[in-house]
């Protein structure tokens, strides 16, 4: 796992938005995992303008979500397809019918979330997937407990999580869904390369039980620890806590020149 230390929100930003666009210029059909909240926001409106200047494009990929909420109404603004449509798939050229999510309002949803699996499968795999970390440690919405062979599944968000998400929802608890699919940490696990992306103090503890701490399904994200190709961007803030930062600095400062992220 390589842990890239950056000044400020926006350098981390950058380095997102830079291993996106080595995907998008070196793979034939690229499959982008695609996270929302408001972790990845900065680096999709880097992609955006990259687009805009005519420096990308997105026409040769394909996007899958990485979770959705279970019981919004279709067509919701904050239901996860429409959200992942308004702060990026709107404003670029990836073709429309090749954004990706589980069939949150199938009548058999256990059918549906296999049926989201062997999609991923079948498009060859995700190349990078960008993920957030929740204050509890999830990724995606693989809350504490999850097993870490979970395949795409429904799941219970926990008060924690509802109560993080609220800001979404003019801050009424009660309207975010108690239900999710996500995509399982195995799921996510078979992903070629895994990006985390966290800023700020809030995600200080998380991101240091996921990246220091034991591997546990208490801390889901600590299934990176388990990844050959996972890179954690953070800035200075959510690195206060991380015991081997200044070996972390180092590592990336003396980086070969031939290595990539
Ligand atoms: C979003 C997702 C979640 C978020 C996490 C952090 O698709 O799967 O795991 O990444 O809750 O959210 P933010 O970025 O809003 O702090």
């Amino acid at each position: 796992m390589e842990i890239v230390i950056t000044p400020d929100a926006d350098a981390a930003s950058e380095v997102v938005a830079g291993v996106i666009v080595g995907v998008l210029d070196t793979r034939p059909a690229p499959v982008l995992g695609l996270a929302t909240g408001s972790s990845p926001l900065a680096a999709y409106r880097r992609l955006i303008a990259a687009h805009v200047r005519g420096d990308l494009s997105f026409a040769h990929a394909s996007a899958v979500l990485l979770d959705e909420y279970v019981g919004l109404t279709p067509g919701h603004p904050e239901a996860y397809r429409a959200f992942i449509s308004r702060e990026l798939v709107d404003h670029i050229d990836l073709p429309p019918e090749r954004l990706f999510g589980p069939d949150v309002h199938a009548d058999d949803l256990a059918e549906a979330c296999r049926r989201y699996d062997q999609l991923i499968a079948d498009l060859g795999g995700v190349d990078v997937q960008l993920l957030g970390i929740g204050s509890d440690g999830h990724v995606g919405f693989n809350e504490p407990g999850s097993s870490l062979a979970s395949r795409t599944r429904i799941k219970t968000l926990t008060r924690a999580t509802r109560a993080d998400n609220a800001r979404f929802f003019e801050d009424h608890e009660q309207e975010v869904p108690r239900h999710v699919v996500t995509q399982g940490l195995g799921t996510i696990l078979e992903a070629r390369h895994l990006v985390l992306v966290a800023c700020g103090a809030g995600k200080a503890a998380p991101i240091a039980h996921a990246v220091e701490g034991p591997l546990t399904a208490m801390c889901p994200a600590s299934i990176l620890q388990l990844h050959p190709h996972a890179t954690v961007v953070v800035d200075e803030p959510a690195a206060a806590e991380l015991k081997l930062a200044d070996y972390y600095r180092e590592a990336f400062e003396n980086k070969p020149r031939w290595q990539q992220l």
